[in-house]
Formats: structure tokens, C-alpha cells, sequence
């Protein structure tokens, strides 16, 4: 099970710097309301809780097609129909592509360059592309998607729709429309579940099953983590403290970033992740925690420095694995040099264990707040508890800063804008807007 280290937040540890245990007492009656928005489900959006006893046989069903008839696999999709799927792949495949077959390739952008170069590699007898869109609207994800349309039907005719699957919200949306008008293959993300929040359903879990990544290990890791992260008392509740160990150092101290630093080249994409879900879950009414994602031991050579001497805004995330699943030891070559003899026969999982905890003193000893997550290993389940663990922290620090963690006002404003400049009926004065800016910008011609 995943633990939460949080002394080094506390004055006992870090003193002056530290929060007190009486400042944590006084936001009791703000934590109650919290707990209830949510245990109460007073939102919508809090459907994401039910993807742990979702059903997944048609998930499973369509990803042993998948598999069975294709050597890649291509997911087009960005935020969250991107970031969770690919959190998934690399945490818990690495190496996916050069190891197994079908190939996964997540595309997240509309470069023209890396369209081309996909287009120019792919096999489009052998491969599936999975249009994943919680909205169906998404201009990146659609105009991705017609391209790969229009060059999958010139190279197969007819047989192009078969290779096509569709991961949207079933009530909604133009991408829908296209499904039941040409009869692809779908599958559904519940109408009320925000694309950030999407990670355990069809959208993560697809790729999952694709990737021989056990789905339901993922879900049982999230329901596991749900009952603690279910109690009111906010002593029991993991994810509760999280936030307002977090909360509080963001208004008492200042402290307005977050670095979340797993020591784990397979979590990077999951620190991604949750620093989505951070800034855009809490990023509303000039309040909002910026997050930063890191990797250990790498960032240690490239941004410690900061943390030790820069700007005193910062906490420090850690996430640590007790077992790498991996016995590699530095082989003992050119001992005669007392710096090679001293690594010689050291276990790369024990050499990773120390690099964070000598991190983690620098940083206390400094009296700088920072917080540690572990867990026994890199698997599933427990990749499953982080997800559901660092959703339900954010729902939770969404309400006690008081705002809504489930909106993205200006994520919409960025897609009405480009649906203005593409000349879209009802978005006259986005594409004025972008018009004048244009007018009024200042360029230096070099
Ligand atoms: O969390 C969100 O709502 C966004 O980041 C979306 O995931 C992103 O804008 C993509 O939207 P969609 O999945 O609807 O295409």
C-alpha cells in the first residue's frame, strides 16, 4: 500500500518553516465541508470514483482484436485523452516498443512535421488508430484524426473503418456523430467525467489491455486507495492531508509550487500528468498551486540547485519505490581506483533509494518543506492507487481553496479561439480578437 512521509512539512522537523499542529486543526471546519461535496457526491464530475467497479469486458474484447490483428497501435488525443494513457504506457511498460508488438505511438499535437513522419512509417494494413476525445470536439484531435481518415481510406478503401476506434462520451460531441454514421468501433467515457479526470476509463484502459497491462490490477490499486482516501477523519485519510499539508503551505507560507520529483524514469509521464491535473483542476480566481514536474536522480544535477538556494516558494514531492523489481549490480571493474571500488557490487535499486533520501536531508536539514510517497513497487496496482490517489487530493484541495476542480474555462476559451480563426459560424468576435492582436503586436524583423 502506498504510504505518505509528511514530517518534514511539520515545525517538530523544519521548524519556523514547518506548519504547526495547531494551523492544521484550524482548517478542520473547511476539511468537513470538503469531505462532503465529495463523500456527499454533490458533483457530477465525481463519477471518475466509479471506474473502479466499472466493467470492462468490451474494453478487454476489443483490445484482444487489437492485438491481434495489428503491429501498431496509434492514439491520437491531447490533454488528459493523452497524458493519463501515456502515464500508463511508461510507467508500467517501458521500453514498450522496442519489447513487444503492437508498437504504441500516443500523438498529442498537431506538428506537421511528426504528422508526416508518422505517416510516412505506418503500415496502415497493420495498424489501429484510436481517436480519443472525452468532449468529441477537440479541434487537434479531430483535424489529427480527418488527416488519418482520409490517408487510412485511400490506401484500404472501404476497409479503413474497421481500423478506426473511437473513444468519446456517448451522449455528445462530433466525433459520436461520425461513429454511428459510419459504424465504427466505439467506446464510451461517461458523459460526466472531466477528460483530466478520464485516466481509468476506456481512454487509459484500452491501451492498457494493448499494452498486456493488467486493467484490473490498475482498478483494484484505485478502489484499494479509495476506502482510505473515503474517511472523514482527516488523520486516516492519506489524500486529505496531502492537500492541506499542501493547502496550508500555499497560503500561510507562500509556497505557490509544487515539484513533484518521482525517482522513477517510468513516472515522469505521471508527474506530467498530475501536474495537469493540478493546474488546471486549481489554476481559477487568481488562487492555484503551480506544479512542476521533475525525475530523480536526473533533476538532482539540474534543478536542486533551486530548490537549496532560489526563491523559498517551493515543496518538494518525492515519490520513492521500496523495489525496482531489478537486481542489476555495478560489476566490480577498475577497483583499483577508490572511487570504482566504493560503487563496485552496489545495487542500482539501493544507489536510487540513497540518491532520493540524501535529497530529501539536503532539503530538511535546510528547512525546506518536502513530502515523500512510496510505494513497495512499480506495478498496477499500485501505479492505480497514485491515479485515484492524486484525484481524489485534488477534488479535495479544489474545495478547500474553493473552486471548481472540474472546469477549464479557458482551456474552452483556447478552443473557441481556434475555432474562430478556422472561420467557425458563432465564434465571429474570437477570430476578430486574434485579428487585432495581430494588428497590435510588436515584432522585430532581425
Ligand atoms: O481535462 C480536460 O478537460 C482537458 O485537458 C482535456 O483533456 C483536453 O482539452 C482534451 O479534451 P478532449 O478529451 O475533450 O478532446
Amino acid at each position: 500500500m502506498l504510504e505518505m512521509h509528511f514530517g518534514n512539512m511539520l515545525e517538530e522537523v523544519i521548524k519556523e518553516k514547518g506548519l504547526s499542529l495547531v494551523e492544521i486543526e484550524e482548517i478542520r471546519d473547511k476539511t468537513a465541508v470538503a469531505h462532503n461535496q465529495i463523500c456527499g457526491r454533490k458533483w457530477d464530475e465525481l463519477a471518475f470514483i466509479d471506474l473502479v467497479s466499472q466493467d470492462t469486458s468490451a474494453i478487454k474484447e476489443i483490445a484482444a482484436k487489437i492485438v491481434e490483428n495489428s503491429d501498431l497501435f496509434l492514439l491520437l488525443g491531447i490533454g488528459g485523452s493523452a497524458m493519463g494513457p501515456r502515464a500508463i504506457l511508461e510507467a508500467l511498460s517501458p521500453m514498450h516498443n522496442f519489447r513487444h508488438s503492437p508498437k504504441i505511438f500516443i500523438y498529442d499535437n498537431i506538428d506537421p512535421r511528426s504528422l508526416e513522419a508518422i505517416i510516412e512509417v505506418i503500415d496502415t494494413r497493420k495498424t489501429t488508430v484510436n481517436v480519443v476525445s472525452k468532449s468529441g470536439n477537440t479541434a487537434e484531435t479531430v483535424a489529427s484524426f480527418m488527416i488519418f481518415w482520409a490517408h487510412m481510406v485511400k490506401a484500404l478503401g472501404s476497409d479503413a473503418a474497421k481500423r478506426f476506434i473511437i473513444t468519446t462520451n456517448p451522449e455528445g460531441g462530433i466525433l459520436r456523430q461520425i461513429v454511428k454514421e459510419n459504424d465504427l468501433m466505439s467506446l464510451p467515457i461517461h458523459p460526466s467525467i472531466v477528460g483530466r479526470y478520464s485516466v481509468l476509463s476506456a481512454a487509459g484502459l484500452l491501451l492498457s489491455e494493448i499494452a498486456g497491462i493488467n486493467s484490473d490490477e490498475l482498478l483494484l490499486g484505485a478502489k484499494d486507495i479509495l476506502t482510505k482516501c473515503s474517511n472523514a477523519e482527516l488523520w486516516e485519510n492519506p489524500a486529505y492531508m496531502f492537500s492541506v499539508l499542501l493547502y496550508l503551505m500555499c497560503v500561510k507560507e507562500k509556497r505557490t509550487v509544487n515539484v513533484m520529483m518521482p525517482y522513477a524514469d517510468g513516472l515522469k509521464s505521471l508527474s506530467e500528468w498530475f501536474c495537469q491535473l493540478w493546474a488546471e483542476s486549481l489554476g481559477k480566481l487568481g488562487l492555484g498551486i503551480t506544479p512542476y514536474p521533475a525525475v530523480g536522480t536526473t533533476d538532482q544535477h539540474s534543478q536542486l540547485q533551486l530548490w537549496m538556494e532560489g526563491p523559498e516558494d517551493k515543496v518538494v514531492i518525492f515519490i520513492r519505490i521500496d523495489d525496482y523489481g531489478s537486481n542489476i549490480r555495478i560489476p566490480v571493474v577498475f577497483d583499483k581506483i577508490e572511487e570504482f571500488k566504493l560503487l563496485s557490487g552496489q545495487c542500482l535499486n539501493d544507489l536510487i533509494n540513497a540518491a532520493a533520501k540524501s535529497t530529501e536531508l539536503a532539503l530538511s536539514n535546510a528547512s525546506k518543506p518536502n513530502m515523500t510517497i512510496t510505494i513497495p513497487a512499480l506495478d498496477a496496482y499500485h501505479v492505480g492507487q497514485l491515479f485515484m490517489f492524486f484525484e481524489i487530493s485534488t477534488t479535495f484541495m479544489g474545495f478547500l481553496f474553493g473552486v471548481n476542480p472540474f472546469n477549464q474555462p479557458w482551456i474552452e476559451a483556447g478552443k473557441h479561439n481556434t475555432f474562430g480563426l478556422l472561420g467557425k459560424s458563432g465564434f465571429q468576435k474570437q477570430r476578430e480578437d486574434i485579428e487585432r492582436m495581430a494588428k497590435d503586436s510588436v515584432c522585430w524583423k532581425l
